[in-house]
């Protein structure tokens, strides 16, 4: 960790102000076709596990993509560590670029498929310049070999194209990928959404490993409440652009305050029928906290 950690201990990850975002019919003067934000104030701690969830088209997307400074908002404020990057320079959103690393939805389209999954893994390490031409060097082999051991791919799978993998090993290449850099912060939208369930199962289990420590904050965005049950601390619940509800998982899921949010968990009954248990079943689900 680096030494300036607890100076910014504090200090929030994220912190998102009266966040809006409109998207227009074609250029600027355009006809306003989906507010996908409206409104949002967000606050994301280090080593917190914040669940974004909400029914599609809720913007969900919309608001990583806003913090990650990969689209700009309409208003308000992005902060990361405390510097604004809503207006950001390149310097500033250096450090940004190198704590935060994403896993998207489909990781056919976020792989290359011309690029050996060896050398997929390690871009995020080599300096821009390098990039797609040197040989691995040493201690990038052994980083990639250390992470492909912890999304439980074989060592040799380094030199194959994504292509040869299933789509449940394509998404532990790229959550492979992710991690090799050993970002500070991991986003993750709609990560396990298109696996089979025990796919999801597994993958989802690789996620819950990796932050287990506490040293990663993770910011896993879903419209499946049991999936951000399995993984994190605190959720926050969006609707039509708007954080209509927030706070501990046990909280939300055993209280909910929003009739919004006890629709979306009765459309999760996997959460409602499990009995308490210790051990870890498919979902490692434990009680939901109000069992019906
Ligand atoms: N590039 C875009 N152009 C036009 N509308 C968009 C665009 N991206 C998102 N939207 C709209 O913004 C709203 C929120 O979308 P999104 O953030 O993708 O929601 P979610 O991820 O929760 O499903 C939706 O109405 C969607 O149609
Ligand atoms: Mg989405």
């Amino acid at each position: 960790m680096a030494g300036d950690e607890r100076a910014g201990a504090d200090v929030p990850v994220f912190e998102a102000r009266r966040l809006t975002r409109t998207f227009r019919r074609s250029g600027t003067g355009g006809r306003v076709i989906a507010r996908a934000l409206d409104g949002v104030d967000l606050s994301v701690r280090a080593g917190q596990r914040l669940g974004i969830v909400g029914e599609s088209g809720s913007g969900k997307s919309t608001l990583i993509r806003v913090l990650d400074a990969l689209l700009p908002p309409s208003s308000g404020e992005v902060l990361f560590r405390g510097r604004r990057i809503d207006d950001a320079s390149a310097s500033r959103l250096g450090d940004l670029r190198s704590s935060v690393q994403m896993v998207f939805q489909d990781p056919r389209s976020s792989l290359d498929p011309r690029m050996r999954v060896g050398d997929i893994v390690t871009e995020p390490l080599r300096s821009p310049l390098l990039r797609g031409r040197a040989d691995i060097p040493r201690d990038h082999r052994e980083r990639l070999h250390e992470v492909l051991a912890q999304v439980d791919l074989e060592a040799d799978a380094a030199d194959h194209y994504p292509h040869e993998f299933s789509g449940g090993e394509r998404q532990r290449i790229a959550i492979a990928r992710a991690i090799a850099p050993r970002p500070d912060v991991l986003i993750a939208d709609e990560a396990v959404s298109a696996l089979d369930v025990s796919v999801r199962a597994h993958v989802l289990n690789l996620f819950a490993e990796l932050v287990r420590g506490g040293g990663l904050t993770l910011v896993f965005v879903s419209h499946d409440l049991a999936v951000v049950r399995h993984v994190c601390d605190s959720v926050a619940v969006m609707r039509g652009g708007r954080i209509v509800e927030s706070g501990p998982i046990e909280r939300v899921y055993g209280r909910p305050e929003q009739e919004y949010t006890r629709t979306l968990l009765a459309s999760v009954p996997r959460l409602r029928v499990r009995p308490a248990r210790g051990g870890h079943d498919e979902m490692g689900a434990s009680d939901a906290g109000s069992p019906a």
